[in-house]
């Protein structure tokens, strides 16, 4: 064993640099905020290794470094690896890009390992070599789980080590194309003292995985625990050191779950995959509108509005159901699940002042079918038919879809990409689709009426008369 390496402890808050750990910050006083982190070494590092790690040299004791011109930089774009996981490839931008670090979060029980694991066997089956790092669970349990699966996840090189300088010797003498680490809450280095999970643990052990990426040129998957809050936990630096970040989530009690890239810089963002969790893992699901929508036709009640959203490229049909009682006494209640509260109080609002429909004594509960999140305005329409449809109880029409975004005045406005919702709509067999004036396509669609509405007044006439 060489000496330690030297640490100090930094103030998450000020920044401040400290030799020794206190409770309480010096320089700004904040409590519990010293994290131990590795020492910035002091001596001038080598132009070579300085470049290696992405320092640029300056001030004295700096070797002169090239700098080409960006045209005499020479390369490809880099191949990427795609799994054969459908959905999995398309959340990334295409595929796995090597040399690059993602980040997997969501709640316990999600499937975080599992799709990891399918992911690995997956690249196996296609010749890839592929180490899994598992500091959470046993070699016994992994396999438990790979038996499960379908496909090559008997293949798989399993590593059961936390420590993170034997993950990196392994790695390096193994050279996967692919290495999961599951989790990097588990993983810790000897170098700090902390003990693993904490932030200063979380930090430097992504970092050195960070780099060992980009230096191998493997790619390194790792999994993150969320907090209660949905962040991932530990510093908020992980998300920002990591190339791409995926979340997955899902209602527990449903057997899909939704992956959805919150930051990706070899790709977009907001796309998201559909996965079914089976008896065989995961499968991903290539029509995720029939799913959403499959229950909707046997128990069809008024209260349900189904609307078109847009989830990054990708049209996508989602039901809606709103359900208005009488209260008792005090405040009614708003309870908004998968939409935004604050955007559910002012439709109800609008409702109110500009179609005479008062919400003041009965409580509201809204639902998104399916646990997805609608953060699109464009739903509006949708949630407003909802509320009206349980407030009248009437049905709406079973083969309706509602496209807009409604203004204070009750007039409903345009929303991007109109026409391709619509489409969408038109292809699961809905037959008319009430959208903005100014959203209706130049070209009517075939099997799809579409009908401009001015407001919510003249749609609710329509709809209720
Ligand atoms: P897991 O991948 O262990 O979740 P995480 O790593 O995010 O904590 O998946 C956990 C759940 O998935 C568990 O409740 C069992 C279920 N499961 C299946 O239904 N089918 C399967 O084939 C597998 C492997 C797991
Ligand atoms: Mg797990």
């Amino acid at each position: 064993m060489g000496a330690r390496a030297k640490t100090v402890y930094r103030c998450t808050e000020c920044g401040a640099e400290s030799s020794k750990w206190a409770g309480r910050c010096d320089a700004c006083g904040e409590w519990n905020t010293l994290i131990e982190e590795m020492a910035a070494p002091r001596a001038a590092a080598t132009g070579a290794s300085r470049r290696k790690a992405g320092i640029s040299s300056f001030g004295s004791g700096g070797s002169v470094a090239d700098s080409p011109q960006l045209r005499d930089v020479v390369g490809a774009e880099t191949h990427r690896l795609t799994t054969g996981l459908a959905e999995f490839d398309f959340v990334l931008g295409g595929g796995i890009v090597p040399g690059s670090m993602v980040l997997v979060g969501g709640e316990p029980g999600i499937g975080k390992s599992t799709i990891l694991l399918q992911v690995a066997a997956q690249l196996e089956a296609r010749g890839h070599r592929t180490l899994y790092v598992s500091g959470e669970e046993s070699p016994l349990q992994v396999k438990l789980r790979a038996d499960r699966l379908k496909g090559a996840a008997l293949e798989v090189s399993l590593l059961g080590e936390t420590l993170l300088e034997t993950i990196l010797a392994t790695a390096a003498e193994r050279a996967p194309t692919v290495m999961v680490v599951d989790s990097i809450q588990t993983v810790f280095t000897g170098d700090l003292e902390g003990a693993p999970g904490n932030v200063g643990q979380v930090r430097e052990c992504a970092a050195r995985l960070m780099r060992f990426a980009k230096e191998s040129g493997t790619a390194v998957m790792v999994v993150g625990h969320v907090t209660k809050g949905g962040g991932i936990a530990g510093p908020k630096t992980l998300e920002h050191i990591v190339d791409t970040v995926l979340y997955f989530e899902g209602e527990g009690s449903l057997d899909h779950r939704v992956l959805r890239a919150t930051k990706n810089r070899f790709g977009s963002v907001d796309e998201i995959g559909v996965f079914r969790m089976t008896e065989q893992g995961l499968i991903p699901v290539d029509n995720p509108s029939a799913l959403f929508l499959g229950d909707r036709e046997k128990h069809h009640a008024s209260g349900s509005a189904v609307t078109a959203t847009l989830e990054g490229s990708r049209p996508m049909l989602l039901e809606v159901q709103a359900l208005a009682a009488k209260a008792g006494f005090g405040t009614p209640q708003r309870v908004a699940t998968g939409f935004d509260g604050r955007r559910l109080a002012l439709l109800l609002a609008v409702l109110d002042k500009r179609a005479g429909l008062s919400f003041a004594t009965l409580d509201v509960f809204l639902n998104v079918v399916g646990g997805v999140r609608l953060q699109e305005p464009a739903a509006d329409l949708a949630v407003a038919a909802a509320l009206a449809s349980s407030v009248y109880d009437k049905p709406l029409p079973p083969d309706a879809v509602f496209i807009g975004e409604v203004g204070l005045g009750g007039e409903i406005r345009a929303v991007g990409q109109a026409e391709r919702r619509i489409a969408e709509a038109e292809k699961m067999g809905m037959t008319v689709a009430y959208v903005g004036e100014r959203s209706v396509p130049r070209r009517a669609p075939k099997g799809l009426r579409v009908a401009g509405v001015r407001d919510l007044g003249a749609l609710f006439r329509e709809l209720f008369r």
